[in-house]
């Protein structure tokens, strides 16, 4: 019996936390309440092979195509393949997925070439899926520590053995486990319209830097195309659009239709770059989204949650079609894991969003995540129970081709004159990183953002505090994101994927191979060395 740390309470976490309680003493901690999480607001549905007449090659070629070549094709093999146990699992755990008489509902979402989304309570597949997992946790007693941040992961001798965390409850303490599992999700809230709620500030991702661990991808940031424009950007699913609705811009043309075959249910990418350059071409209006063609009946009962949030907006979306512009959606790079969950640290595991599996490549396929989550979970937990058992054979968490990129930890020297810059604010952050590294990119923008960003890291480097406040520690994680999301994004000179690059508009063969990014692994900026925590209690999990 090990004792096992899950850090993050989405469907990733949720899982883990699920398996490894079967054998292993575990903690789950959780930034906000236990059920808050990027999955809650999950409305598509989950990806699985589910029906006699799909087959699971079919969703490996979707996936990899979907992907654009940067797919690690063994990991969706094992997605695929896996998928739908993890799916029966989370029957069997409570999920009821939405029925058409006897068989599931079949849900279709852009680039699947078959109907294999699942989805319950119409549009609040996450929900189900959450509400179900917490329920699960609950029934088997796990210690669940709520609204309790991740400061930084343990480190000793190369390897990790616990976090340091803190709550307004106990202030800033330590856990110390055999095993920990990040599952803290991804870092939507590096750009100001994102579908993310406010609990994604890419916090393990970061911690994971600067503890020594690889990340990789991190230049692929999926835009869903479908935002609301309003605040808070609510997500209206891509299987409102499979259902039958329509983009359309200012003069009422289905603006699709000329840029890819499939039109709407293009690819993600390029929905949301064709939104964004008919967005371009009217002023920076926002397209339409028109579902009239599906009638109030059929949107009410379909789409539950959506047809409430439009209506509250005083939309009646049966008549009239609502607008609607991408949102930063889903983070495709994260930490490098290999097919069991294993990080480039030992002792440390990465689960969901904020893993770097490769099976999303440069593009993720809709419904593919909540899917991610559950396959992914399960096998670190297995592995766990693996290297417990004495196996110690596992392959490297990138291929032997990945390039490297080495950031420098807070900023490194400056290569230029000092410029007057903006004063850093996570306002001041949306603004560059929406101009700069957002939907489509290029050499001057993201060398403009590099010198931004490396400032602001050079100075709040040399003013952090400890007691400093867990919005300070998200900035800075933040930060720490948003600079090598920008140093990738610049070392990548092609376009592929959701990395669109308009001085490299093309596809380039040659480079068709994961950017990893690392750091000399360095304490949270907010907490000096010599914190008299970092090295001292230990908390026994309550
Ligand atoms: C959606 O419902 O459009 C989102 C599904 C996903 O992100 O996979």
């Amino acid at each position: 019996m090990a004792t096992v740390l899950v850090i993050g309470s989405g469907i990733a976490g949720l899982v883990a936390a699920i398996h490894a309680s079967e054998r292993h003493d575990v903690v789950v901690v959780t930034k906000d309440v236990l059920g808050q999480s990027n999955t809650r607001y999950a409305q598509g549905g989950i990806a699985g092979v589910m029906f006699d007449d799909d087959r699971v090659e079919d969703h490996i070629r979707d996936t990899l195509l979907a992907g654009a070549g940067l797919c690690d094709e063994d990991a969706v093999r094992v997605l695929c393949t896996e998928g739908p146990a993890r799916i029966r699992e989370l029957i069997d755990f409570g999920v009821s997925f939405d029925r058409d008489g006897a068989d599931f509902a079949k849900g279709l979402e852009a680039a699947h070439s078959y109907p294999r989304v699942l989805h319950a309570g119409g549009d609040a597949t996450g929900a189900a899926i959450e509400t179900a997992l917490v329920t699960t946790l609950a029934a088997r007693a796990v210690p669940v520590l709520e609204h309790t941040f991740l400061r930084d992961l343990l480190v000793d001798h190369g390897a990790v053995h616990g976090a340091l965390l803190q709550s307004t409850e106990r202030g800033v303490f330590t856990i110390e486990a055999d095993h920990v599992i990040l599952a803290t999700g991804g870092l939507g809230q590096l750009y100001p319209y994102t579908t993310n709620p406010s609990v994604a500030t890419g916090d393990g991702a970061a911690a994971a830097l600067r503890a020594g661990a690889v990340l990789a991808d991190v230049e692929f940031v999926q835009f869903h195309p479908t935002a609301l424009t309003l605040p808070g950007s609510f997500l209206v699913s891509e299987a409102v659009r499979g259902e039958g609705a329509v983009l359309r811009d200012a003069a009422g043309r289905r603006f699709m239709v000329g840029l890819h075959p499939d039109a709407e249910l293009a690819p993600r990418d390029v929905v949301a770059r064709g939104i964004a350059e008919a967005m371009a071409a009217q002023g920076g209006r926002p397209v339409t989204l028109d579902a009239t063609s599906l009638g109030a009946e059929r949107l009410a009962a379909r789409f539950p949650g959506i047809d409430e949030q439009i209506r509250a907006s005083g939309v009646d979306w049966s008549t009239t079609p609502v607008e609607v512009a991408p949102a930063a959606h889903y983070w495709m790079g994260g930490i490098a894991t290999d097919l069991d969950g294993r990080t480039s640290v030992p002792g440390l595991f990465a689960v969901g969003e904020v893993a770097r599996t490769g099976v999303h490549g440069a593009n993720r396929l809709a419904s593919n995540s909540l899917l991610e989550g559950a396959v992914f979970a399960a096998r670190a937990v297995a592995a766990i129970d693996a290297e417990r058992g004495g196996a110690q054979d596992h392959r490297p968490v990138l291929p032997p081709h990945t390039e490297r990129i080495d950031l420098a930890p807070s900023g490194g020297q400056s290569d230029s004159a000092p410029s007057t810059i903006t004063p850093f604010s996570r306002e001041a952050l949306h603004t560059v990183m929406w101009a700069h590294a957002g939907l489509v990119r290029d050499a001057s923008g993201l060398r403009a953002a590099k010198q931004t960003l490396d400032g602001w890291a050079r100075s709040t480097a040399s003013s952090a505090s400890a007691a400093e406040s867990t919005r300070a520690a998200e900035d800075a994680n933040l930060l720490l994101l948003a600079r090598s999301v920008v140093a990738a994004a610049l070392h990548r000179t092609e376009s592929r994927g959701a990395h669109a690059r308009d001085d490299f508009p093309l596809i380039d063969a040659a480079q068709a191979q994961p950017v990893a990014v690392s750091s000399a692994p360095v304490p949270h900026p907010t907490l000096p060395e010599d914190h008299p925590l970092v090295n001292g209690t230990v908390l026994a999990p309550c």
